[in-house]
């Protein structure tokens, strides 16, 4: 499929300059990946107008976004009726308003930024319903306290490594490039702790196949395993409750699960991205130097620590029609596994949730069986 075909229905000729955009904020343009009719969005679900021509999963990438601008539960604009088909209906004022606005953002972008997506739902409203009119006297003398970064990396200030640099000081923090490049596989076992009411710590098994399988499985003894997996071509996300039991990742958000099955390996650090560029900033009031590169339609940014040239976090970026998407994760506790070091703790954060890991075994060079990465059924309670 052509650019021409992701459109934002009721706007006509914003879908090329949509493309546009996404290829000038990842700044080098893929173009979409061919997704196949079936998947998507309009025909998946029963009732969308506007975000059509996207894949489903794309298509629930942009309800973490209106949540997450508008502070908005999914439930103050569906009808919470026990199903998903409720959420087909369009009972609810805010739901209908939310279509509009849609409709508005592309309009602005199309009208007075050449089509570039420099205006979506985040920019007004700020994880608010109401967007402020006035600037806040009280806010205009607090000190600030949230990071001010948007998803393009600041300009490196001279003397910045180059990402080379960066890559070359990680692989040598790890253990060397040689080891690195003898890790063939990976299992782990640990727990992990939601966010929220979810915050009790279940286990969670993880398996990794260089150069690029991996399988992550949330146990879950209520309501049933929540599993992704890329099996080195395609990716799944296998989880309860949710309006798709098994959701088969495209586009931008394939790219990226390929993207964070690679790094799993510390080996094609190197290799994974393209376009890499380097820069430096602060996380927790410690510098650090960071990596940012493309694959596919995604956007990756690595920091690493300085001092230690570890990976201190990953952050990866879909682009949407309302935005990009974001899910990032933070990694700590590395510990030696076999002359390599790897992050025992780590946290995962995106638009609506958060979980924490907390592996207690970790095995390298093991034998897993390639069955495992197979496509995960449907999710079904554990044991
Ligand atoms: C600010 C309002 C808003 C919020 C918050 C919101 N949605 Fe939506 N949702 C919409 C709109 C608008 C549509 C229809 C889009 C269209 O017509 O293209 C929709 C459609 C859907 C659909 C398709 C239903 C069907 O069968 O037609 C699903 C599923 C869905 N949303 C899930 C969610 C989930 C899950 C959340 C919470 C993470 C959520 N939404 C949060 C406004 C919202
Ligand atoms: C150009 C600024 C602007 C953009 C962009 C924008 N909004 Fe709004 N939005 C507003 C304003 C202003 C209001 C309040 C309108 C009013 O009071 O009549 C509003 C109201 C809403 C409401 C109603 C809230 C309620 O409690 O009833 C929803 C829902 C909403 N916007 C969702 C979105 C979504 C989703 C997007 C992105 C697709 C978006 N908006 C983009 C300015 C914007």
């Amino acid at each position: 499929m052509n650019g021409s075909k992701r459109t934002i229905c009721g706007v006509g000729g914003t879908a090329l300059a949509w493309a546009a955009a996404v290829a000038l904020a990842s700044g080098q343009g893929a173009p979409p990946a061919q997704i196949p009719r079936e998947v998507l969005a309009e025909n998946v679900f029963k009732n969308v107008t506007v975000l059509r021509g996207i894949s489903a999963d794309e298509f629930m990438g942009t309800m973490g976004i209106f949540s997450a601008a508008t502070g908005m539960n999914c439930t103050e604009c569906h009808v919470d009726n026990g199903t998903w088909a409720g959420y087909a209906l369009d009972d609810k004022a805010p739901k209908r308003t939310a279509r509009r606005m849609v409709t508005i953002m592309a309009e602005i972008n199309k009208q007075y930024f050449g089509g570039r997506q420099v205006v979506t739902c985040f920019s007004c409203h700020r994880g608010g319903n109401r967007p402020r009119a006035t600037p806040s006297i009280t806010q205009l003398y607090s000190p600030v306290t949230v990071d001010e970064l948007d998803v393009l990396l600041p300009p490196a200030l001279p003397g910045t490594p180059t990402a080379a640099q960066i890559l070359d000081k990680y692989l040598q923090a790890v253990g060397g490039a040689q080891r690195a490049a003898g890790l063939t596989s990976y299992v782990a076992k640990g727990t992990y702790t939601g966010y929220g009411p979810e915050n009790f710590p279940r286990p969670v098994e993880i398996w990794a196949k260089a150069p690029n399988q991996k399988i992550v499985v949330l146990r879950d003894p209520m309501s049933g395993d929540n599993v992704t997996v890329f099996d080195g071509r395609s990716g799944w996300i296998s989880a309860p409750f949710r309006p798709i039991d098994v959701l088969e990742l495209h586009g931008a958000e394939l790219d990226a699960a390929r993207a964070e099955a690679e790094l799993t390996f510390p080996a094609n650090i190197k290799q994974a991205l393209t376009n890499m560029r380097s820069s430096s900033d602060f996380i927790n009031n410690r510098t650090v130097l960071a990596v940012q590169g493309n694959k596919g339609n995604a956007l990756v940014t690595m920091y690493f620590d300085e001092e230690s040239g570890l990976l201190s976090r990953l952050v990866r970026s879909t682009p949407s029609p309302v935005g990009r998407v974001m899910a990032q994760t933070d990694y700590a506790d590395y510990r030696e596994v076999a002359g390599l070091r790897l992050p025992f703790r780590w946290t995962t954060s995106w638009f609506d949730g958060r979980t924490n890991f907390e592996m207690s075994d970790m095995q390298t060079n093991v034998a897993v069986d390639a069955a495992r990465f197979a496509k995960p059924g449907p999710p079904k309670p554990y044991k």
